[in-house]
């Protein structure tokens, strides 16, 4: 019996996939497909997959040409299938002539013809897309817009900023570049806000008041009542508002959680966290240490122990008598059953890790760990230690917007960053301004 493997996102199935199938069918006897779970997908650039696994794997077991179907959960997992299945020939589509040569070790490799005229991709952008305006005075613009090319669904409208020249040609050919809010809200659907945070919530609010959905980098304001209102606002009118923490997207980030869950070192006891940089440029467009790092790193913390802490301390190091500038903060909250630490600066540096303590064991997650493709659970046998390895596009920028356009899709649900946790991030900001139980160093 000749043993066929492919694999494939098959999104949105169209006659393009079931030619191929066909095809990959007539090959041999037994046909096995692999169906791309939704964070390996992300790898190859094919992001904002319309259908869940779940619906793209029984689209696929309809068509009825599959003897079996598996799940493609990580690189690399192609060997190991043609091993385990016994397979005698690989094939794909021609869009992918030669990069599957490295195969042909195992077994035959057959590259179909492509069917010309369609693909998932312009289903997908057939949809409307959604358009957005870049708001703020840094280049980190460049970075965001670079990462909207890779999302399907979405695209960049304009930008309002005072800061053309900082940024990048390809933004400097939008249609709209103004330094008018107004005019760009007048133009887009949907506005990324990265102005300083003492601004988010006059630009977040003025953006829902003129019915536009809203993604603002966190710390989204600087105070629960006006969180609390905007929160409002958005749902009243149905609009999307969203905070940006690309951490809060990375796909090992977002892994490392669900294993916690799943309760792989036992009882959660302690979560450090540490995020510093020594930035030495002093432009008035500055972020406060705190802003610039704290949410990052209480995003753990919040997200695994939750938001109802007993205690919390906080000794703050400023690099003047005006504690204008915060260059060292250093947060220890008690828990009914576990205890955290987050520190975080921009002026003084660390060793950039997290470390999540339990009874069974712990995770390392390794600098930089709020960007990172890799992290470790380790017990008090090493043998037993395993090693994550996640594909990291974009910072997790992409994915971010990614959730986004979903978000704006499905009428503004999305599973991402709770709001207790932004609640509380706000909460912490605010406390910290007020230097609530803060002792100066
Ligand atoms: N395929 C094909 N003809 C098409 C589209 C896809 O033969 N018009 C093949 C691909 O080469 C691959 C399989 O179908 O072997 C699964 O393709 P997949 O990547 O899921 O679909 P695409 O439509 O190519 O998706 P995208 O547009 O996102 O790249």
């Amino acid at each position: 019996m000749i043993k066929v493997i492919t694999y494939g996102t098959y999104d949105l199935l169209h006659r393009g996939h079931i030619r191929l199938l066909e095809r990959a069918k007539e090959l041999g006897d037994y046909l096995i497909v692999g169906v791309t779970a939704d964070d390996f997908d992300k790898t190859r650039g094919k992001i904002n997959v319309q259908q869940s696994l779940i619906e793209r794997v029984k689209a696929v077991e309809a068509t009825g040409i599959a003897d079996k179907i598996i799940i493609e959960e990580y690189e690399g997992q192609k060997i190991n299938d043609i091993i385990k299945y016994d397979v005698d020939i690989f094939t794909v589509g021609s869009d992918w002539v030669g990069k599957f040569d490295y195969l042909k070790r195992y077994c035959d490799v057959v590259y179909l013809e492509r069917t010309q005229g369609i693909s998932s991709s312009e289903l997908r952008e057939a949809k409307r897309a959604i358009s957005i305006g870049l708001v703020g005075d840094t280049e980190f613009l460049n970075k965001f817009y670079k990462e909207c090319v890779f999302v399907n669904g979405i695209h960049v409208g304009g930008i309002c900023t005072n800061q053309l020249h900082i940024m990048s040609d390809a933004i400097k050919k939008l249609p709209l570049i103004t330094s008018d809010y107004d005019e760009l809200l007048e133009n887009v659907e949907a506005v990324y806000i990265r102005t300083l945070p003492e601004n988010h919530y006059k630009d977040i609010k003025k953006a829902l008041m003129k019915g536009k959905h809203v993604l603002c980098e966190s710390p989204v304001t600087l105070n629960v009542d006006e969180y609390e209102e905007l929160s409002e606002l958005a749902k009243t009118k149905n609009l999307v508002f969203m905070e940006a923490m690309k951490t809060a997207y990375v796909t090992a980030y977002a892994r490392l959680l669900l294993l916690l869950k799943g309760g792989v070192i036992g009882e959660i006891t302690s979560v450090d966290a540490t995020c510093t940089s020594l930035q030495s440029k002093e432009d008035t467009y500055r972020w406060r240490g705190i802003h610039e790092w704290g949410p990052t790193g209480l995003l753990p913390v919040l997200q695994i122990l939750g938001t109802d802490y007993r205690e919390k301390r906080l000794a703050v190091k400023y690099a003047d008598k005006e504690r204008k500038r915060d260059i060292f903060s250093k947060f220890s909250f008690v828990y009914k059953n576990a205890v955290a630490s987050v520190k975080v600066g921009d002026g003084v540096k660390s060793e950039g890790e997290l470390i999540i303590s339990g009874t069974k064991g712990y995770v390392y997650v390794p600098a930089p760990w709020w960007k990172t493709d890799y992290f470790e659970i380790r017990y008090e046998n090493q043998n037993d230690n395993r090693r994550y390895f996640y594909q990291l596009d974009g910072e997790g920028i992409r994915y971010e917007i990614v959730a986004f356009v979903k978000a704006v899709e499905n009428g503004g649900k999305h599973a991402y960053i709770e709001e207790k946790v932004t609640k509380t991030i706000v909460r912490t900001m605010e406390e910290y301004a007020a230097e609530v139980n803060t002792v100066i160093i």
